[in-house]
């Protein structure tokens, strides 16, 4: 089976779950759409990936990454509530509040949330040190002082450092993609942290380049919203310009990081074609 069809398989099983019949229906249908149709579910791809090159058995990655990914979902589900960015639309949809309430959308994202580490805690049976290992670096990557928690807090303070913020919100979640992936291989995780990093840091700039130059039809969310509530962004500091230059080299700082491993050409190969893919063409022609 390939990593795709993977990574749905088991989403559903957890989703299967944890919002499962046996418990309140609205929340299982909230939970449902937070989760499905999913986007380009590209930390679960990278985690794979990452596996992959480093030699991994499936079973241990295939459960970080459905832990990353509802972690994922869970952060936007939130980010999208009034209190956030109050965003009407998400992957083409109306969000999860706007669909089934505020209420159950701040309980669908706790629900994944606890969901995604009950999966993790799950691993540890067959693997009791990797396991763990799993849940400390996706802990951190969701939390404070320097995980998705974190990040959305900077919102709330007066002055932002604009790569903190972004490395919290965005890159995290992308280091523990990483580093998930080199850990259920048995490796150290510290050297692949890096490689998340500087991908997840390219991730949000590009996504920074969609707010301010993208389509909301194309991108299937609002656009316009950094420069609407004042959100620290690559393209308000650096401009257009500036902003595909970071990208630019954010995209080649990560190829560099790739550590040693039996797979390092196959993974060099993705990201710099994952990468392409980042900024439509006709934008990055308009930058050049
Ligand atoms: C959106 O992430 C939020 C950011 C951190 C940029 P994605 O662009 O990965 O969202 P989906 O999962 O594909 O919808
Ligand atoms: C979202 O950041 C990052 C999260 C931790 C949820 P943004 O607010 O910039 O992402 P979009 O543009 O809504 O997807
Ligand atoms: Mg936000
Ligand atoms: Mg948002």
């Amino acid at each position: 089976m390939d990593a795709a069809k993977r990574i749905e398989k088991a989403l559903a099983a957890a989703l299967a779950m944890g919002g499962g019949t046996s418990g309140p229906p609205r929340l299982a249908r909230a939970m449902q759409h937070a989760v499905f149709p999913g986007g380009a579910r590209v930390r679960p791809r990278l985690c794979l990936a990452t596996a992959a090159a480093c030699g991994a058995e499936p079973g241990l990655a295939d459960a970080a990454a459905v832990a990353i990914e509802l972690l994922h979902c869970a952060s936007l589900v939130h980010d999208d509530m009034p209190c956030f960015d109050d965003a009407a639309t998400r992957r083409g949809r109306p969000s999860v509040h706007r669909a089934h309430g505020e209420p159950l959308a701040l309980l669908a994202g706790d629900g994944l949330i606890v969901l995604a580490f009950q999966q993790l805690a799950l691993a540890t049976k067959r693997a009791p040190a990797r396991g763990i290992a799993l849940i400390r670096i996706v802990a951190e990557a969701v939390g404070s002082p320097n995980g998705i928690v974190a990040g959305q807090a900077w919102e709330c303070e007066d002055v932002a450092d604009l790569a903190q913020y972004q490395r919290a919100k965005t890159a995290a979640l992308f280091s523990a993609a990483t580093a998930a992936g080199a850990a259920a291989a048995g490796l150290d995780d510290a050297p692949w942290m890096l490689l998340g990093e500087r991908l997840g840091e390219a991730y949000q700039v590009a996504d920074d380049i969609g707010d301010a130059f993208g389509s909301a039809d194309v991108l299937g969310k609002p656009t316009g919203q950094d420069e609407k509530l004042h959100r620290p962004s690559a393209v308000r500091e650096l401009g257009l310009h500036g902003a595909m230059a970071r990208l630019e080299g954010l995209t080649r700082a990560a190829i560099a990081a790739i550590p040693p491993c039996p797979g390092a050409g196959d993974l060099r190969a993705l990201i710099a074609l994952e990468a392409k893919r980042l900024v439509p063409k006709e934008l990055a022609a308009s930058a050049a």
